[in-house]
């Protein structure tokens, strides 16, 4: 098979990778996807980073023993701990991770003033001290772990009373110290976005990387002459290490155009060598 032929692998924890999704589809319409939701695992956010390292490296082999040509790691968290680590293990596969847009939130803020919605891991991490450093120098930033959000998320509950009184709880600190931009720094929070929209009201910037992301794998797949040339494209698969009929549920519920079989493999991290 011509190498641009090739499916592409999205990974998250969870469902959050399907906002990400959506966006490189769009971006990228005659590309094949095979998504990997590692929601044996989940949250990845309270895992400390040797362990998502050890994680990240099994899922990138198996989804390379699937013939894809390049990754996408379509969460903040897994990025955060293992992307450096992936790339130096898989030195010719592509890969295009993730990082809360800091940069962008620097530029886009008139008063300096913004908030950061992220996983503990994803705060806590080099990566994004270092951005930070680079491009925060005078900024002011608030940041909330979100505990319990994505859970929440993965249970379907994107708008129940429980998942707005968090946002709320979360919020109300940055409302009132005046951000005017917001960051969603983990894969999953732009399903509650209009939550977050409707609480900080319309003035208030909020950031999702989802299509930088899409423009930025569209760059290097065209470097490296990796396009696919025909159409159409198609999310091939889903696979995840919980249960099939949770994420088929959960794909139907929040990205319907994405639907495609999903298989579960229960015994995934027990044949981990
Ligand atoms: N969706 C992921 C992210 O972008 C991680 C969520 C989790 O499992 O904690 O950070």
């Amino acid at each position: 098979m011509r190498e641009g032929e090739k499916p592409i692998g999205v990974v998250d924890s969870g469902i959050g990778g399907l906002s990400v999704l959506q966006a490189l589809v769009n971006r990228l319409p005659r590309e094949r996807w095979l998504y990997f939701a590692d929601q044996a695992h989940l949250p990845y956010g309270a895992r400390p980073a040797s362990e998502l390292r050890r994680f990240g490296r099994r899922i990138v082999a198996f989804l390379l023993e699937q013939g894809i040509k390049a990754l996408v790691v379509a969460c903040n968290t897994l990025s955060a701990a293992a992307l450096d680590d992936l790339r130096a293990a898989f030195p010719h596969l592509p890969i295009v991770g993730m990082e809360p847009a800091v940069k962008p939130a620097a530029q886009t803020s008139q008063k300096g003033v913004i908030g950061v919605l992220a996983t503990r891991m994803t705060l806590r991490s080099e990566r994004y001290l270092r951005l930070k450093e680079r491009f925060g120098q005078g900024k002011r930033f608030l940041e909330d772990p979100c505990v319990g959000l994505v859970e929440r998320i993965e249970s379907g509950d994107v708008d129940g009373p429980a998942t707005q009184a968090l946002l709320e709880r979360v919020l109300t600190p940055m409302k009132q110290a005046g951000v005017d931009t917001v960051v969603l720094g983990c894969t999953h929070y732009p399903f509650v976005l209009p939550h977050i929209r409707r609480f900080l009201g319309p003035q208030v910037t909020i950031l999702n990387p989802a299509e930088a992301v899409a423009r930025h794998l569209a760059r290097v797949l065209e470097s490296r002459n990796l396009l696919r040339q025909d159409g159409p494209g198609a999310v091939l698969g889903y696979f995840t290490t919980g249960p099939a009929e949770a994420l088929v549920r959960q794909v139907r519920h929040l990205t319907p155009e994405l639907e495609a079989p999903v298989q579960s493999l229960p015994h995934f991290w027990q044949e981990e060598t």
